[in-house]
């Protein structure tokens, strides 16, 4: 007997990938991963007595030497760098020394904006900035609550500085930056799996692990987020996924580039 019912059971086709297709995504796949090509040309003595004099954090030597394994960031700053053109302007709230500014100012782009609360680090970015013989446009301010914001800007780029902070949301971060977009525009970010939930101890700071429970900090990794939770997020804001891609770090992150959402 035919039965209606049954059809619906019944999975619409869905084209194999084609072996280009896959060949694609393997090449971009590696690609991302190829730990080369990211590095900033600046010597560590430099770095140690810039850092010394501006007083800036040392982490902010480490990002610089270590960057080419930071795929958290040489992952979005090279699809920036793949995909938009170099009059493109970028803006990186939390931009730290603007090592991520400098590097795509070596790629060619021009108009590089970028925030940062901590004057030390905004003064070690002006030395760097000057032995690198690039100049960035960035001011000090608060991104969660920012005071100034760029108009017309080719890129958000978002990396390792909003899932740190104590009451920052993604969702927030889409509302105050959207407005700062071109039509064309995209967001670059990374954000912390959801995965790292069920890491034994995720909830403490990871430098607090071995004391005991009651003396530890909670994490320094405020949310975490699922591959569901932000495209439900960038449609909610009008936007779409584009691409993401994870890293192999702990705690794992997500790169992820959201173009906004087509109208039918
Ligand atoms: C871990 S660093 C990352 C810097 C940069 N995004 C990178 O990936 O190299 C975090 C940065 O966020 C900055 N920051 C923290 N809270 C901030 C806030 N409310 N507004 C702007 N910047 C902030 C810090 O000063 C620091 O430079």
């Amino acid at each position: 007997m035919h039965n209606e019912t049954a059809f619906s059971q019944v999975q619409p086709h869905t084209p194999a990938p084609l072996p280009l297709d896959l060949f694609r995504r393997g090449f971009e796949y590696l690609r991302d991963r190829w730990p080369l090509g990211h590095t900033l040309p600046v010597q560590d003595n430099f770095l140690q007595t810039a850092a010394g004099q501006s007083k800036a954090p040392p982490w902010h030597i480490e990002a610089i030497v270590r960057r080419n394994w930071r795929r958290h960031v040489s992952i979005p700053c090279g699809w920036i760098a793949r995909h938009l053109p170099r009059q493109a302007a970028i803006f990186e709230p939390g931009c730290g020394s603007g090592a991520n500014l400098l590097w795509l100012a070596s790629r060619g782009f021009t108009h590089l904006n970028g925030s940062d609360i901590d004057e030390t680090v905004l003064e070690f970015s002006d030395r760097l900035q000057t032995h690198l013989g690039h100049s960035l446009n960035i001011w000090q301010d608060n991104a969660l609550a920012p005071s100034r914001l760029p108009k017309n800007q080719g890129a958000i780029l978002s990396v390792n500085w909003l899932y740190h902070l104590p009451g920052a949301s993604q969702d927030s971060f889409f509302d105050i930056y959207k407005g700062c977009l071109s039509p064309e525009g995209v967001f670059v970010f990374d954000a912390v799996s959801h995965k790292y939930n069920t890491v034994a101890n995720n909830q403490y700071h990871t430098d607090d692990w071995g004391m005991p429970e009651d003396q530890r900090r909670p994490s320094e990794y405020t949310f975490r987020l699922s591959h569901q939770d932000v495209a439900d997020l960038a449609r909610r804001h009008g936007f779409s996924v584009l691409r993401q891609t994870m890293t192999h770090s702990r705690p794992q992150r997500c790169v992820y580039m959201l173009g906004r959402a087509r109208q039918n």
